[in-house]
């Protein structure tokens, strides 16, 4: 595995909390999206969220650049194979600066995904976990996401709870 110190990662890796890397086990490394990580794999481990074409590996530098200048707001992790360096889970919480709640923030849990050959074995929970964890290091006062009805279970064994529903009108 490409050691922490040779990539370039989105964000601190210090913001992810050491119990959530025990729990994984020495097998599996969590750290921050590294801007060279379409060749890990990231796009196979999204491909089980929806088609997911592959940008090219400059497009993808320059898209990891706009999201990092965004500082303090996109954080994406993702779990990497230790044996192979590739990425076998991924998520992301993007963090929403208000002016209600005394310019409160709030954190948006997005694209969180397992690959096939290792769903069932915590992965999810532990993305979850990390990103709340994340989100309440930068202060958020709440943390929302959208989820189909076949994954309410999962995200309510994480803990959350159904609240409204969801809108949306493509462009
Ligand atoms: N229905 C019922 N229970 C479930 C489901 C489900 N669909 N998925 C997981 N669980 C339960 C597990 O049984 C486990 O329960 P337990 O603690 O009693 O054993 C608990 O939830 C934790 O499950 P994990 O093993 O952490 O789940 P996994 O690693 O497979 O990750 C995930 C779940 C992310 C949904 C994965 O299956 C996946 O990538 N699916 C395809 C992509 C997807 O749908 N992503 C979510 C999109 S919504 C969003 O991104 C905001």
């Amino acid at each position: 595995m490409t050691p922490d110190s040779q990539l370039d990662l989105l964000f601190n890796p210090s913001l992810i909390p050491s119990t959530i890397q025990e729990q994984l086990g020495p097998d599996l490394h969590l750290r921050p999206l590294a801007s060279d990580d379409y060749k890990r794999g990231h796009f196979d481990v999204l491909s089980v969220l929806t088609a997911a074409p592959l940008l090219s590996p400059k497009a993808y530098k320059e898209n990891f650049d706009e999201l990092k200048a965004c500082a303090g707001t996109y954080f994406i992790i993702v779990i990497v194979d230790v044996a192979s360096d590739k990425i076998v889970g991924s998520g992301s919480v993007i963090v929403e600066r208000k002016f209600l709640r005394a310019a409160g923030l709030v954190g948006h849990i997005e694209d969180i995904a397992v690959s096939k050959a290792v769903q069932g074995k915590k992965l999810g929970l532990r993305i979850i976990n990390a990103l709340e964890e994340i989100g309440r290091a930068r202060g958020c006062y709440k943390i929302i996401l959208d989820c189909s009805e076949k994954n309410i279970p999962f995200y309510e064994k994480c803990g959350f709870k159904h609240k409204e529903f969801q809108m949306v009108r493509y462009m």
